[in-house]
């Protein structure tokens, strides 16, 4: 319909989008009026070996629906020649959707350093480099949209993803970090935490399900927030299957010991269940000026104001 959200004129690279969900983003996108940079080095889910033909296909296929794209087959670890790819062939580049990824699970006990490098450099280093070139492209157009792939194994963990929920997990500070820094300049980050079917779930759950978990459920959300109407940052969301939700912190209204000699382990442990316990009532801190617990002291209210009594950052800035 009329009321649909458009992407004319904007250039949106999408990393990983020889299959997947990148592949559902860049026809998605390309179908909504944008020109789209289709990286994809074609590794295997473990990222060994490369092929062009898996960025190739995806830009056949947008351009025989009359759509614009262009393919990049660098790894994310070169985000630079990603960025020089959209620069060359557009001009601009709107739309960052940090999405390339690989797995090599292992139980930690037998996960090697190339396991754990591998799947950092991917997904964080690649993201990191790939925004990295493109940030001062984005302040200086006053305009930016950035999504980075989180995981549900990011957020809470998962068993054999040591490596992955270090990576996905990282994903999500780096985001709202970005959140801060761009906003003044019309810069929008937000973390995503999909479930899809795709070569990565194929082997883990069952037809029916997989069924249900079309990529194509994932990019309405990611179209969403990176729209130009948007000015949600900061986020996390957790989406499949149709249904999309939003996460935040929650922290315990949590003891106040007396900072003296009789705040000991042993008191710490008397007191351990107030501390972790979530019945009573809770706090939602959404940035580290909301983390007030410190405001429960009177000398932390010192350490947390100067002189003018404005408020401090931890780092000792003047919060704005
Ligand atoms: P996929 O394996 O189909 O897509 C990943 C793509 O990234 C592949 O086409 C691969 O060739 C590409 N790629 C790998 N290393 C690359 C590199 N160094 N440079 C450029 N491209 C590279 O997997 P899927 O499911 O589409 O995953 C997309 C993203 O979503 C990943 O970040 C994944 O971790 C994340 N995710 C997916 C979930 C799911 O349920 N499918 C669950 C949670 C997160």
């Amino acid at each position: 319909s009329s009321a649909d959200l458009r992407f004319d004129n904007r250039v949106v690279v999408v990393s990983g989008a020889g299959g997947g969900l990148g592949k559902a983003y860049s026809l998605f996108f390309a179908s909504r009026g944008a020109k789209v940079v289709v990286n994809d080095l074609g590794s295997g889910l473990k990222g060994e070996g490369s092929s062009a033909s898996a960025a190739d296909l995806v830009v056949d296929e947008i351009k025989k629906a009359g759509g614009d794209a262009v393919a990049d087959y660098h790894n994310v670890l070169e985000g630079e020649k990603i960025v020089e790819t959209a620069m060359k062939a557009y001009g601009r580049i709107d739309i960052i959707i940090n999405n390339a990824g690989i797995l090599r699970d292992k139980s930690f006990k037998s996960m090697t350093d190339k396991d754990w490098d591998d799947v950092l450099n991917v997904h964080l280093h690649g993201a990191y480099k790939i925004t990295k070139a493109a940030w001062p492209i984005m302040r200086k157009q006053k305009f930016g949209r950035v999504i980075m792939t989180s995981s549900a194994a990011g957020i809470y963990g998962n068993f054999g993803q040591a490596n992955y929920a270090a990576a996905k997990q990282a994903l999500i500070g780096f985001s709202n970090s970005l959140a801060y820094e761009g906003f003044k300049y019309n810069i929008m980050s937000n973390a995503i935490a999909p479930l899809a079917a795709s070569r990565m779930t194929a082997t883990v759950m069952p037809q029916e399900i997989l069924d249900a978990l079309k990529p194509e459920f994932i990019a309405p959300l990611v179209a969403y927030l990176t729209h130009e109407s948007t000015k949600q940052t900061g986020g996390l969301f957790e989406i499949g299957a149709g249904v999309v939700t939003a996460h935040r912190w929650q922290g315990t209204e949590g003891v106040v010991f007396k900072a003296d000699d009789s705040f000991t382990p042993a008191a710490v442990k008397a007191r351990f269940g107030e501390i972790s316990s979530f019945d009573g009532p809770t706090t939602y801190p959404t940035s580290m000026k909301d983390n007030d617990w410190l405001g429960k002291l009177e000398v932390a209210k010192k350490l947390t104001t100067n002189k003018k009594g404005e408020e401090l950052r931890f780092d000792g800035k003047v919060v704005v």
